[in-house]
């Protein structure tokens, strides 16, 4: 269940009255509401699990201890099960008590309580939502009403969109869209002064609208038209009185086609409980972004959990501008001029997102620099003065006309709680209505437009004017505005789509924006469209750009696709934050790593790296240079080279087979292919690849050598398993294959003996493990071509491999397949820098290698994915790790690394110094030096 979902399930638990509370249902029907599922209520039910020691009490282990109680007696039952041994014995997180009219809840790890009526109990959804497993986010926790807001909206949208099938077609959507956005306006109007008196808009429609509903949506048909009404227009308009007292608002949005859909009783009860929510706390950057699933039918589902959360968008607009900002403040002092001059700068100062969604980051960056401003006005004497920062100089684009709409509507809103706060509500209420009618949002595919154009890095202001706020045109090449002379700063969020995952329109888009300067834009992230179009915009005008992105752009091959296009444009990477997890609302969160990365044609002297360690604590490290991988050094791509730059063995693929499954045998099979077919054992090897290796799955193989092919064919079984073989190979239309046909008891690629022992590393390993699971088999294993091996090499090959130095280098060269590492030998092993290796320090390793397969052996018959799981690995396999890590970093630099941004500086360091070795090499050949 997502939060959303859990609020709804909440509030309808809350609404029943309290004279039909059924006291000995509540503790079920709460962990109902929380996701629990049936069967684990219908346990507690029967009392299996149920152990608490309180009367009328549940307990639920891990979770939570719940107890009705008495009339006035709530109070002291929370006592109860603060004090009861069973609360502590089952390690429960919450208790809670209630009598159906109040309710108390404590939080026991922070010993944080809440008491309320029982009604409100969803006011304190943010509370409670560890109960279900959703890691909260700070400001939902403190602002459960958007979520709340979120739930009742979409309920009303469904039900809505039930009672008026027409409106749901895409001929009526774009109309059903504007009157959500009126609506969403109306009730935050209501409830901040905008209209006069708290809660006008739901007490009308409450009073005149029938309890039927059959003329709800003439009358509020009626207000909107009021609200579109200039007061001079007004006594023509003929307005009923409860309409009459509504003010004019228009600035386009309540233009153009005001129909209302039809309501139903139920559609009508969802708006009046929309209204009566507290919309005056509504945070529009979280709000909005909630908002936007509402009207997007893939996403309902997930209703708007997967937004950007604050903390990720304060990780782009911090560095990018708002810290540099807040430093001239600092600087600046009491010194009227300068903060002056800094007013100025930022009146000028325009924010673009060109994957806007529903507006978050315009909104945060504008109510950061509204603060900003508030005390530069404060330290020069001028606490009330009207803001100079244009909302109009917060400009995005977005592909969907809803969150375009409401990304208007938030940044509304956000002006007009920044001037209540900063000035005062006189001064903002004087000054809000109507609303300024120029458009700012483009709505439009952003990799097809022109963005000069919509923003342009000179201008005096905004040339179209907008009669409806929704009729945007799709290009608004006309759009001008107040910033001569001033800084653009691109920001956002952008779509990521791999290859593989992008539409055949999403292809085309990509290849509109590279086809000119790069063949190879198909293996690029849909995002990249974005970096690049910012680095061309950046060519015209004083702009730095820092976007939220999936990390592949900085990983494996597409960093030699992209950077060097961006490089050349004269752009370097200003900051960026390294690989993080995504974190917002999703009770799942998708298993998404993304990075923060800022670019300038114009960067300070001193960059800074953001990393984020794996406890949530932040580092930071200034740096001169920072290069495509987002590492401290020289800019580089690394290149699949044929042979190791090391003094190390060489890697190959595994064997493969191409045998139409002749040659591959399970477990069974085999056995009985030696008891039965008299097949000689030497001929049945086992077959590991990355899946084998890693889950413990058995598998055999036929491999015959040459030489003892003649031996083979005279066992009847083997000949026709050879005879299958042949005849899939000789029905190829590879020629190469065809050729293969003439000797079918042999694999199609042969990399190995058979004879010899192999390290064998898997070609895909799962990121969440701390380090490749690489493994060393005896003589006569197999290794498939899912998986790489190095054949008869020495152990400390595998200390190497083993390493959480090659792991970093991997997941940075390599790049990943979702959440996989994805192993290369040219590109991961054969560019892995080692330093110089003595025989003493070969020696060193091989212990170490020796010890992490003596660690696993203490666990057999434990697979390597048990070992290797983070939450599980074994104490002593840690250890040897550990210890690896120690002896290898030493060689290194002397000690350990103190983090992963440390080792990456040190790998391209020594990479980029090995390679141009590399190159001086057959230069110094060719002039007659030794080779
Ligand atoms: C990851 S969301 C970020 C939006 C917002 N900042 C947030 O956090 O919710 C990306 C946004 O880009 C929009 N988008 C996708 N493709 C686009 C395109 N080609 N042009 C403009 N916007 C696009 C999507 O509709 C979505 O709103």
């Amino acid at each position: 269940m997502n939060a959303v979902e859990i609020e709804q399930a909440l509030s309808d638990l809350a609404e029943q009255p309290s004279s039909t509370f059924d006291a000995a249902e509540f503790p079920f029907a709460f962990l109902a509401a929380f996701g629990n599922k049936e069967t684990t209520i219908k346990r507690l039910r029967a009392g299996n699990n149920n152990t608490s020691d309180v009367p009328g009490g549940v307990l639920q282990r891990g979770n939570i201890h719940v107890a009705t109680c008495g009339h006035g007696t709530v109070g002291e039952t929370l006592t109860a099960l603060r004090n009861s041994a069973a609360t502590a014995k089952a390690k429960a997180k919450y208790i809670l008590a209630t009598d159906g009219h109040t309710a108390e809840a404590e939080y026991l790890p922070t010993f944080e309580t809440i008491a309320c009526d029982y009604p409100k109990l969803p006011e304190h959804l943010g509370f409670f939502l560890a109960l279900a497993g959703i890691s909260t986010i700070q400001e939902i926790k403190d602002n459960p009403i958007d979520v709340r807001a979120t739930g009742r909206l979409n309920k009303l949208y469904v039900e809505l969109l039930r009672d008026n099938p027409g409106w749901a077609g895409d001929a009526r959507r774009a109309d059903m869209n504007h009157f959500m956005a009126r609506l969403i306006f109306c009730f935050f109007a209501e409830d901040t002064d905008i209209f006069n008196g708290e809660g006008l808009f739901t007490r009308t429609i409450s009073q005149f609208t029938e309890a039927s509903s059959a003329n709800t949506h003439e009358v509020m048909g009626e207000i909107f038209r009021a609200m579109n009404t200039q007061p001079a227009q007004r006594a023509a308009g003929n307005f009923r009185p409860w309409a009459d007292q509504f003010p004019y608002v228009n600035g386009g949005l309540f233009s153009g086609n005001t129909e209302v859909p039809r309501f139903s009783r139920i559609a009508r009860t969802y708006l009046l409980h929309a209204g009566s929510l507290q919309w005056r706390q509504i945070n529009p950057d979280i709000f909005g972004s909630m908002i936007q699933a509402v009207a997007d039918e893939g996403e309902r589902g997930a209703l708007g959990m997967h937004y950007t959360s604050v903390p990720n968008i304060l990780k782009v607009l911090n560095p990018l501008f708002l810290d540099d900002l807040r430093a001239h403040r600092d600087a600046a002092g009491d010194n009227k001029a300068k903060l002056l001059n800094l007013r100025k700068r930022m009146a000028r100062i325009r924010v673009f997102d060109p994957a806007c969604g529903s507006g978050n980051f315009l909104v945060i960056a504008y109510k950061h620099m509204r603060a900003i401003e508030a005390e530069i006005n404060q330290r020069r004497g001028e606490p009330d003065r009207r803001s100079d920062i244009p909302l109009t100089n917060f400009r995005g684009i977005e592909l969907r006309s809803f969150p375009a709409e409401i990304a208007r509507l938030a940044l509304i809103i956000a002006e007009y709680q920044c001037d209540v706060q900063y000035r005062g509500q006189k001064e903002a209420l004087a000054e809000f209505l109507p609303l300024d009618a120029q458009n700012w949002i483009v709505c439009g595919n952003a990799l097809r437009l022109d963005w000069l154009g919509i923003c342009p890095p000179t201008g005096t202001g905004v040339k179209v004017m907008s009669d409806d706020l929704f009729e945007t045109p799709l290009d608004q090449t006309e759009m001008d505005f107040e910033n001569e002379g001033g800084e653009t700063f691109i920001c956002g969020n952008p779509p990521y789509k791999g290859s593989q995952g992008q539409t055949d329109e999403q292809k085309a888009d990509l290849k509109s924006v590279f086809d000119a300067y790069t063949k190879n834009w198909k293996s690029l992230d849909y995002v990249a469209g974005w970096f690049f179009k910012a680095a061309q915009y950046g060519q015209s005008s004083t702009t730095a750009t820092a976007f939220v992105s999936t990390n592949s752009i900085c990983q494996g091959r597409q960093v030699a696709t992209l950077w060097p296009l961006i490089l050349a444009s004269d752009h370097k990477i200003t900051f960026a934050h390294t690989s993080f997890k995504w974190a917002n609302l999703a009770s799942h969160n998708a298993g998404v790593t993304v990075a923060v990365v800022g670019i300038s044609r114009s960067p300070p002297t001193t960059r800074k790296i953001f990393s984020t360690a794996d406890d949530g604590t932040l580092a930071v490290k200034e740096v001169a240079h920072i290069n495509a991988y987002l590492v401290p050094g020289a800019d580089v791509s690394v290149e699949a080279q044929a042979q190791p730059l090391a003094d190390v063995n060489s890697m190959s693929f595994g064997n493969m087979a191409n045998d139409g499954g002749h040659l591959i045998l399970d477990l069974q099979e085999a056995n009985e292919a030696i008891d039965r077919h008299g097949v000689p054992a030497h001929f049945i090897r086992p077959f590991l690849g990355s899946e084998e290796f890693i889950r413990g799955k058995e598998r055999r193989c036929i491999w015959v050598a040459d030489a003892e092919r003649a031996d083979a064919f005279r066992n009847t079984w083997l000949n026709q398993r050879f005879e299958g073989v042949r005849r899939q190979r000789a029905a190829s239309n590879r020629e190469t294959t065809q050729t293969l046909a003439h000797q079918p008891y042999r694999f199609g690629e042969v990399r190995q003996s058979g004879g010899e022992t192999a390290i064998i590393v898997p070609s895909v390993s799962s990121e969440s493990r701390e380090y490749l699971p690489v493994g060393f088999e005896p003589a006569g294993t197999i290794v498939s071509n899912l998986a790489f091996g190095l054949y008869d090499a020495p152990l400390w090959n595998l200390a190497l491999i083993a390493s959480r130095l090659h792991l970093v280098w991997i997941a940075t060269v390599c790049g990943k397949l979702k959440t996989d590492f994805r192993y290369s030998n040219p590109l991961g092993w054969n560019t892995f820098p080692v330093p110089l290796l003595t025989e003493q320090m070969k020696a060193d390793l091989t212990e170490c290698a020796q010890n992490i397969l003596l660690a696993r052996e203490a666990h057999f018959p434990a697979t390597i994915a048990d070992l290797y799981d983070p939450e599980a690995m074994p104490d002593n396999l840690r250890a040897a790790h550990a210890r690896n890590d120690e002896v290898l970093e030493r060689i290194y630099i002397g000690r350990r690394f103190k983090n992963d941004t440390e080792r990456l500086e040190k790998l391209f360091d020594l990479y980029t110094k090995m390679t141009a070795e590399q190159k001086a090499k057959p230069k110094a050949r060719a002039k007659g030096g030794k080779p």
